[in-house]
């Protein structure tokens, strides 16, 4: 019997991890929990001992705890770590690896796998703080489910809301036996921007943080996949057990994407510059007082999904490509998947209130065989593992 340690800090989407018990447990799993103090604000000892039918445990030096089982023996007696709620406090100890109680010395002292299930309020998630621990907390290769976008129970709306436990179940699932759907197969990724020289220190670029295209890369290796992951100039890690080349305008990208051919499919996620300036400077372009402002002259660049994709013995099995789009959404998705010759293509509004471009969440509508489907808004790790599913999907 697989088993995991559950641990439940204090948020109000705590009662939510008595129904992650339940379905735990309904599926075959083992449960042990820790509470952090706070948790036992929101749930009773008893109601997690109850579903879970194991000793819950919650004080670092309580002796009764410790005789039982001591706390490095707890963090290493699971086979996964959960933590569901994560609150803003904990996931941030997590990142600064503080020890203080518990449930963060046993997180720190673990070397099994560990999944997070953030809840908190929207401007708590938001806050740059917590996303900077997020992005340490990946990048140290811990698992996040969630958080989903609606009104919390302080009535505000966006994200922070946690997963619901069917979500949490399926994740844990995953990560417990992990489906290799993709392995053998080779999928190109491209992401983040491109940089197009106006001379040696200046350039042309766009807003893509690249997010959306690296998570893609991740759980597409996740799936099995090996992966070529061809990125233009981004702050974000680079995902595990990737390989990465990176490039800065569009002409170094489509090489290097040539010379990752063969692929069994290739997904486009980098916002390629359209255009690149033709009359780039060697030199440093002087300003001169008196002398009017140097005009740029650009010209289209190549497509690279275009290119990739155009029929012949190269051409791998599934092309993704993006819309970025402000308006008419659907209408110049659908006319791309044709004119740039995609199996699928992923559209999304890029229009600056939705905070996707260079944010942390998506909202898309996946345009394929199938028509076109309309997902809700999620992590754009969620996105990115939904999209790797149906890449395996269409493969098989
Ligand atoms: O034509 P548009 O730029 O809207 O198309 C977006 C899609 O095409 C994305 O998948 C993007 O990665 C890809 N693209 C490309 N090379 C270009 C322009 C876009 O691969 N030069």
């Amino acid at each position: 019997m697989k088993r995991v340690l559950l641990i439940v800090s204090g948020g109000i989407a705590a009662y939510k991890a008595l129904e992650l018990i339940r379905l735990l447990r309904k599926s075959g799993y083992g449960v042990t929990c820790v509470t952090t103090d706070n948790a036992e604000q929101f749930v009773t000892r008893l109601s997690l001992q109850a579903l879970s039918e194991n000793t819950v445990y919650g004080q670092l030096f309580s002796l009764t705890d410790e005789s039982e089982m001591g706390h490095i023996q707890l963090s290493r007696s699971a086979d996964l770590l959960v933590v569901a709620p994560a609150t803003a406090n904990l996931l941030a100890k997590m990142a600064g690896g503080l020890a203080d109680d518990l449930a963060s010395t046993v997180l720190l002292a673990t070397d099994k796998p560990v999944l997070v299930a953030p809840a908190m309020n929207v401007r708590m998630w938001l806050h740059p703080a917590t996303q900077a621990n997020m992005t340490t907390l990946r990048t140290r290769g811990v698992q996040v489910v969630g958080p989903d976008e609606g009104t919390m129970a302080c009535n505000e709306f966006g994200p922070g809301r946690m997963s619901e436990p069917a979500a949490i179940l399926a994740a844990i699932e995953a990560l417990l036996h992990p489906v290799r759907p993709l392995s053998g197969r080779h999928v190109l990724v491209t992401s983040g921007p491109t940089h197009e020289p106006i001379d040696p220190v200046r350039y042309i670029a766009n807003r893509s943080s690249g997010r959306q295209g690296h998570a893609i890369a991740a759980a597409l290796a996740a799936l099995g996949a090996r992966v070529t992951l061809v990125s233009g100039p981004v702050s974000v890690p680079d995902p595990a057990g990737v390989a990465v080349t990176r490039v800065e305008s569009a002409r170094e990208m489509l090489e290097a994407c040539q010379a990752a051919l063969p692929a069994d499919a290739a997904v486009f996620a980098a916002a390629v510059a359209d255009w690149r300036v033709a009359n780039a400077s060697d030199g440093k372009i002087k300003k001169q007082p008196g002398v009017a402002a140097p005009a740029l002259e650009l010209v289209p660049n190549p497509d690279i999904l275009a290119t990739i994709a155009a029929a012949g013995p190269t051409r791998p099995r599934i092309v993704v490509g993006f819309a970025a789009e402000t308006n008419d959404l659907l209408a110049n998705a659908q006319s791309k998947l044709q004119r740039k010759n995609a199996d699928f293509i992923v559209a999304n509004d890029v229009s600056p209130e939705t905070g996707i471009m260079g944010g942390t969440e998506n909202a898309v509508h996946l345009i394929g065989p199938r028509g076109v489907e309309e997902w809700p808004r999620l992590a754009k790790d969620d996105v990115a593992r939904r999209l790797a599913l149906r890449i395996a999907e269409a493969l098989r």
